[in-house]
């Protein structure tokens, strides 16, 4: 299967695959000092839930190799500083603010005075973050396989492949797999205005894969499934709240709108550090908003008159009624999500 890394810890910095080149060049940036990746996480050089969520984790331990501090504690409020920037770059995955919490908390554990001991912990935990979500794609895929008829043409959108991850990604992890297994699938990647996402890096991923793949512009969906030509749509999430609404790329709430009125499967693919329980529903999730440039210009060239207004959000929220199931590394969750979510996160006992 097709896997390039989507980021690579080499001679004690961080390099990271600009996703921006892709399909036409590929290119590492060597990421010397954190800001630096806080620059490319903001760029969406690194882009996807799970790579923000690993990068930031290296961002903090690339951030903590330069400090001379005093000793324990200005070693540990000037590692908080790292995290608050990392934290800043990108406000919707919740993927991000988990990695750095949880590299955070290993600091705080490991009781050592010895500087170079809790640089460290940070670099293991950063490892460890990259390591378990090449783990929970496979899983993913293993669980959301089996949702996947003999033969079916698959809608997704936007990008959430293995460039989105460290493995083989979540919803293109659950169509890897299903090819793998020899099903007969066909896939319909939306070209996702504005970034153009699934243009770019889903169809490049499958094509390397010899996972035949059709491209279509996102308003082409409706017409697409009108024409009879979808089985099932998949994607993946950047922050799912307690009762199963689904932030994801902007776009996607028109497709599981589609999906309903076609009464097709609409299915969510993402592991458990994108489950956000704290917070009940999606109208809690801070939305980002990003530069106008985004939408008046394509490739570089102005497209839209001088100087009118522009509303570019880069996420939208799927309400939970929407969402035929949630495919998680724990298992498969189906409505009240209120009740299977934690199930699955683990924080019930319960079978889903
Ligand atoms: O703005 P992006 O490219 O970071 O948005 C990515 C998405 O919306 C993905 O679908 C989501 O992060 C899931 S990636 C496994």
């Amino acid at each position: 299967m097709y896997h390039m890394e989507t980021m690579r810890w080499v001679g004690g910095c961080l390099e990271i695959l600009d996703q921006t080149l892709l399909p036409g060049k590929t290119e590492y940036i060597r990421c010397e000092h954190y800001t630096t990746v806080c620059e490319a996480i903001r760029r969406l050089s690194v882009r996807g839930a799970p790579a923000i969520g690993a990068a930031a984790a290296y961002g903090l331990a690339l951030g903590a190799v330069a400090l001379r501090p005093a000793g324990r504690a200005e070693f540990i409020t000037a590692v908080e500083q790292i995290a608050r920037d990392l934290s800043a770059t990108r406000p919707t995955a919740v993927n991000l603010q988990w990695a750095v919490d949880r590299v955070l908390g290993a600091l705080r554990d490991k009781k050592s005075s010895n500087i170079d001991i809790l640089k460290k912990t940070l670099l293991t935990e950063a490892h460890a973050i990259y390591r378990e979500d090449l783990e929970s794609n496979r899983l993913i895929g293993e669980f959301g396989e089996k949702l996947i008829p003999q033969s079916a043409a698959i809608l997704t959108h936007c990008n959430a492949g293995a460039l989105a991850t460290a493995g083989i990604g979540t919803a293109l992890g659950v169509i890897r797999t299903a090819h793998q297994a020899g099903k007969s699938i066909h896939v319909y990647a939306d070209e996702t205005r504005p970034l153009l996402q699934g243009a770019r890096l889903t169809t490049w991923e499958l094509i390397q894969d010899k996972i035949p793949v059709t491209l279509l512009t996102d308003n082409m969906a409706g017409y697409l499934m009108a024409c009879g030509k979808v089985d099932l749509v998949i994607v993946g999430a950047d922050r799912i709240a307690a009762n199963g609404d689904v932030a994801n790329k902007i776009g996607t709430y028109s497709v599981a709108v589609l999906a309903k009125e076609h009464g097709l499967p609409f299915y969510v693919a993402a592991p458990i550090s994108t489950i956000d329980l704290s917070i009940a529903g999606g109208q809690e999730i801070t939305i980002e908003n990003r530069d106008e440039r985004e939408v008046t210009h394509f490739a570089g060239q102005q497209v839209a008159p001088v100087g009118v207004k522009v509303w570019n959000p880069a996420f939208d929220v799927t309400p939970n009624r929407l969402v035929t199931a949630i495919i998680t590394d724990r298992g498969v969750a189906r409505l009240p999500y209120m009740e299977t979510l934690s199930v699955v996160a683990g924080k019930k006992h319960g079978v889903c």
